[in-house]
């Protein structure tokens, strides 16, 4: 089986360089030629541990190839994964025109059987769509199968999510589509869900929708830890050894961001209004996550009063770490609501950068934390970078005009912290 990608973004490289390393011959289709031409230089076009040594050995071992040229691609490849951004649309709505251009594309120059998948997160009711597509595209009848089969991989763990997951989900009603993709698959050591397409798309939803709430139940729980002198860490760790509850994603703080939760969880909910069945529990974790980083900005008031004028100090930008990205990063919403309340902002991040709209003659970006931290009154941690960890605090106190410590990520421990006379507060986390 030879393989086309189209797309080469972040799930639609990943993908590329995973099947490579599975010993599959594998084209990556993209219509940007700069990203193109850094691929096949060998570079990646965003940040993301692991994937430029990868494609650097598959360049080389020829097991991987990218390409415009978008007919030859299509007529040259059995199967067809279609990894192209779905992006929410103001009403909600994933919006499917890529999707539908790279459907219309295949219709168009197939020339034999094709399988095309599905990684996209999208809609359900898509791959029916697709399906449909392609058949108003084709000028003769020749068979397809079109599958989907999601992806559940996280930013910054990309590639151990991508060579190593907890189960593979494909989503067909053909015997033949399901019989090539367990092929395709045949070395991963995970279980393997065969399903209706429909099921499959809104697995992918549900299993985001699911871990937004879990973040949110736990960060609203993080409040009344606050009234009552409680620690939420503790109470999350006593909780997690429940098997039935499990301990990952219950680490209270400023909320949740990133491309997809914010992006699949509006999806969801717009799917779910549509079908007359609003989901009113996702739509309240959506909003606690809304209001999350207000908590801390508010114990910052009570400690230092109005923000105007003072100094204070950004430590993260990243919506989590080990990646460069900052969509629907809370430390951007902490910034703005704090540059209107007229505040002096340094900002430091390893890799991230600050965003155009938050280029502004009251924030500065620093390239360390020692330099971000002169002089401040206070400092907000917005993300979980282990490099904050390792900061010489004992000197930064000294240099800050007050060393009051706001933890939205519960990173540091309290005791030390004010062992070294800090105040500190974190979230939930007296
Ligand atoms: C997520 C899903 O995990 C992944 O399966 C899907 O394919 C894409 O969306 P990602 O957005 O890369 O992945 O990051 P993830 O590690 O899941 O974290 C998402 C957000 O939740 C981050 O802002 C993180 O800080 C926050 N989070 C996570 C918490 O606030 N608390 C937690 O306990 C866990």
């Amino acid at each position: 089986m030879d393989i086309l990608v189209v797309g080469t973004g972040y799930v639609g490289t990943t993908t590329a360089l995973v099947l490579a390393e599975m010993g599959w011959n594998v084209t990556g289709l993209d219509s940007d030629q700069i990203k193109l031409n850094l691929l096949l230089q060998g570079r990646i076009p965003f940040y993301e541990e692991g994937l430029e040594d990868l494609l650097e050995k598959h360049l080389q071992s020829d097991k991987i190839n990218f390409t415009s040229i978008t007919d030859q691609a299509i007529k040259h490849n059995d199967v067809i994964f279609i990894c192209v951004g779905t992006p929410s649309r103001s009403d909600g709505n994933a919006d499917l025109q890529y999707v539908k251009q790279v459907a219309m594309d295949i219709g168009r120059y197939m020339n034999s059987y094709k399988l095309i998948v599905i990684k996209s997160t999208v809609p359900v009711g898509t791959q029916e769509m697709v399906e449909q597509w392609i058949r108003s595209a084709q000028s003769h009848v020749s068979p397809f199968d079109v599958a989907s089969n999601p992806e559940f991989l996280r930013e910054g763990k990309a590639l151990s999510d991508a060579l190593y997951p907890d189960r593979i989900i494909i989503g067909t009603d053909s015997d033949r589509a399901a019989e090539l993709l367990k092929e395709l698959y045949q070395t991963m050591q995970c279980p393997v869900v065969v399903t209706a397409p429909k099921t499959a798309e809104l697995i992918k939803y549900a299993a985001n929708a699911f871990l937004v709430t879990k973040i949110s139940y736990i960060n609203e729980l993080s409040r009344l830890c606050d009234k009552l002198g409680v620690n939420v860490k503790e109470v999350a760790h006593g909780i997690g050894l429940d098997p039935r509850i499990g301990s990952s994603f219950l680490r209270a703080g400023i909320g949740y961001g990133g491309s997809c939760f914010p992006k699949d969880v509006s999806a969801l909910l717009r799917l779910a209004n549509d079908q007359d069945t609003p989901l009113t529990l996702l739509k309240q974790a959506v909003s606690v996550n809304q209001t999350q980083y207000l908590h801390l900005l508010e114990k910052a008031r009570t400690r230092i009063g109005a923000f105007n004028g003072k100094k204070i100090s950004i430590l993260g930008l990243a919506f989590k770490p080990d990646t460069d990205d900052i969509r629907e990063a809370p430390a951007i919403r902490i910034i703005q609501k704090l540059l209107s309340e007229r505040a002096l902002i340094s900002v430091h991040d390893p890799i991230a950068k600050l965003p155009q709209e938050l280029i502004h003659e009251s924030v500065t970006s620093f390239s360390s934390p020692e330099q971000a931290l002169e002089g401040a009154d206070a400092v907000f941690l917005c993300t979980e970078w282990k490099t904050y960890l390792s900061i010489d605090w004992v000197h930064i106190k000294q240099i800050m005009n007050q060393p009051n410590l706001f933890d939205g990520r519960n990173l540091l421990n309290a005791k030390v912290m004010e062992g070294m006379g800090y105040y500190y507060q974190g979230v939930g986390y007296p």
